[in-house]
């Protein structure tokens, strides 16, 4: 039976209780997908445990209005939990995972100067500090992240193995919808017609000319660049910033 804990100190207790099996974690802000459903998958089929958290992070939100804008959906996020045969779930508040505030923070300059880290200012700082509060109340083998949000899987890895965190941060594919458009709790708030034009990303994404592509294609572009040989790129649709990326190997496959 699935067990929801709202408080860490109910979550210290039932934590004690799991040790000694393998233990699959995944972090999430809620608004749960077919994308979040592929990482819970893997971790139950790879871990005795599955732990997930649901926390709408404010610390990673730049823009006040898109953190009130998020969407929460946690009676439905629940649901799926349980078909998918989740074990644990932390909802903690925001009171408890912040204590003193915001007042000790990850910050790692050389990785977040560039991409989402250049264009949302602190968002990886807040990333990283929840992510390594977390993983400290979790403390998994094995913690679950989607490619689609590439940079923060790179930066997690990285921090995770320069801190000497025991848990193997295991990348997943992106699970697309069948127009290719990335799957992603913004998609929620897109028109049909914004979904529509939100699938043009991915197919502007496999072409060495993404960016005139996109403009082109009237998307309001962030940016679109080249690192670990993949394509990323972050663009707007309807006033909502969606991002993106492929992998160049093989241009036009993604
Ligand atoms: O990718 C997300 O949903 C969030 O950035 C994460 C990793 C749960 C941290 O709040």
């Amino acid at each position: 039976m699935m067990h929801v804990c709202n408080t860490l100190d109910e979550w210290r207790q039932r934590r004690r209780a799991l040790s000694g099996k393998s233990i699959g974690f995944v972090p999430t802000m809620g608004a749960l997908h077919e994308g979040h459903a592929s990482l819970v998958k893997r971790c139950r089929a790879e871990n005795e445990v599955v732990i997930v958290s649901i926390f709408v992070n404010p610390t990673q939100f730049n823009d006040p209005d898109d953190l009130d804008k998020y969407p929460r959906t946690i009676e439905n996020d629940l649901t799926i939990l349980r078909h998918l045969g989740t074990d644990e779930v932390i909802v903690p508040s925001a009171a408890e995972l912040y204590p003193n505030g915001y007042l000790f923070k990850m910050e790692a300059p050389g990785l977040t100067n560039i991409m989402e880290g250049a264009h949302r200012p602190g968002f990886f700082e807040g990333v990283m500090t929840v992510v390594l509060k977390l993983l400290n109340l979790a403390s998994p083998d094995r913690a679950y992240f989607g490619e689609k949000d590439y940079q923060q899987m790179k930066i997690i890895t990285a921090m995770v193995a320069d801190l000497f965190i025991p848990t193997e941060i295991i990348a997943c594919p992106t699970v697309r919808e069948s127009s290719g458009l990335a799957m992603s709790s913004r998609n929620m708030r897109l028109s049909p017609a914004g979904r529509q034009q939100a699938a043009e990303i991915r197919r502007a994404l496999s072409s060495p000319n993404a960016r005139e592509i996109l403009e082109a294609a009237g998307f309001a572009v962030d940016y679109v660049e080249e690192h670990w040989d993949r394509r990323l790129a972050a663009v707007f649709v309807e006033g909502i910033r969606l991002i993106d990326n492929v992998p160049l190997a093989g241009e036009n496959k993604g």
